[in-house]
């Protein structure tokens, strides 16, 4: 695989490093505020599940942390299980948005007074089970949701990546319980081939009484019969806005490399490839990248497959015999384009 495919494949991804964002991510949530202004008048933000960062730099850009004289104006904390690398104006937490400490460590940077907006990217790694990825995606919102009701002040503002897939109207339902308004959203830089969506949650108001805690029940047994079942006016509805300039880049089609093919709006461009703005700090891959850099890779990855097959009772020729081992058995495969496109960056 060449160094520019990914940069004809994924024009989002491309511009990203042309404008210095760490993640196409970053676009998502630029095309979000454009159409709510979801950053209007906010001046404590909380990023929940940030690294690398694209969402914390917008963040910092829009709420202007970023330029001098303005530090301390507006105040942005970034959480994450992995580390990142500094972003002016944001503080980062290194904690688990499941955990109540992170809450409590979330408010004490806000000196004791609750957020104005909280935004999540999160996503679980992905098990390529799409039932199994869907069911965890929606854990992780209800698990941001749960974390929001401690961090969030009265008529606040949660915006949360969501997909769009069997569960939707539950996670709806219990959203409408907490916000006066909910919307689904999806950005142009979203691909339309993916059931990825954000829900764009306003006016922050938990029931009378309600107490935060992150031990809410979260999926029922009888939901299926319970909501999903429900219809006409009974059934929960959220308004579905697609936001972005429409006729702006389809995040579903290739681009050529350099965009002065496609007409006089792109006179002057010239593309030139550019690396990742931020490589991972820690990533999953570092080991093999290592294994490579002494020319071991080959070797271990092999015994490792074979011992896999070994223990689970097949040869290499043949499917395994248990489904865990099918499991042992992909994560000991390493995806030859990540690591090459990884090498090129890290080891130059
Ligand atoms: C798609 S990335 C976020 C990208 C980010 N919004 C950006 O623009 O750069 C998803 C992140 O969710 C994080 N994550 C998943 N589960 C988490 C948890 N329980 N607590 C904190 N972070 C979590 C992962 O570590 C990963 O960095």
């Amino acid at each position: 695989m060449g160094k520019t495919s990914k940069d004809k494949r994924d024009i989002y991804y491309r511009l990203a490093k042309e404008e210095g964002w760490r993640a196409r991510s970053a676009f998502k949530l630029l095309q979000i505020d454009d159409e709510f202004k979801i950053l209007e008048g906010v001046t404590k933000a909380v990023d929940l599940c940030a690294a690398p960062g694209s969402w914390s730099q917008v963040l910092s850009q829009r709420l202007n942390t970023a330029s001098e004289g303005n530090e301390g104006k507006s105040k942005i904390v970034a959480v994450d299980l992995q580390p990142m690398s500094p972003i002016f104006g944001v503080t980062q937490l290194r904690g688990d948005i499941t955990e109540v400490s992170t809450a409590n460590e979330i408010i004490s940077h806000f000196d004791g007074e609750k957020a104005d907006l909280v935004v999540c990217d999160g996503a679980p790694d992905v098990t390529g089970l799409h039932a199994l990825d869907e069911y965890l995606q929606s854990q992780l919102l209800l698990a941001a949701l749960n974390i929001t009701t401690h961090v969030l002040k009265d008529n606040g503002s949660f915006v949360a990546k969501i997909f769009r897939a069997r569960h939707v109207t539950l996670l709806y339902a219990q959203l409408k319980c907490f916000f006066k308004e909910v919307f689904c959203a999806k950005p142009k830089s979203s691909r339309q081939s993916s059931c990825e969506a954000f829900v764009v949650c306003r006016g922050y108001c938990p029931p009378e009484g309600y107490v935060p805690t992150m031990k809410n029940p979260l999926f029922c047994d009888d939901y299926d019969e319970e909501v999903n079942q429900l219809t006409g006016p009974n059934k929960v509805l959220v308004p579905f806005v697609a936001c972005g300039d429409l006729s702006g880049f389809d995040s579903d089609r290739t681009y050529p490399l350099d965009l002065s093919e496609l007409g006089d709006a792109f006179k002057g461009h010239h593309y030139q490839y550019r690396p990742v703005v931020q490589p991972p700090t820690e990533p999953a891959y570092k080991k093999a990248l290592e294994l490579k850099k002494t020319d071991r890779l080959e070797k271990e990855h092999a015994s490792k497959v074979k011992e896999t097959y070994a223990k689970s009772g097949s040869s290499a020729n043949n499917r395994p015999a248990d489904s865990s081992a099918v499991d042992e058995r992909a994560s000991a495969l390493v995806d030859e384009d990540v690591l090459e496109g990884f090498a090129s960056v890290i080891l130059g």
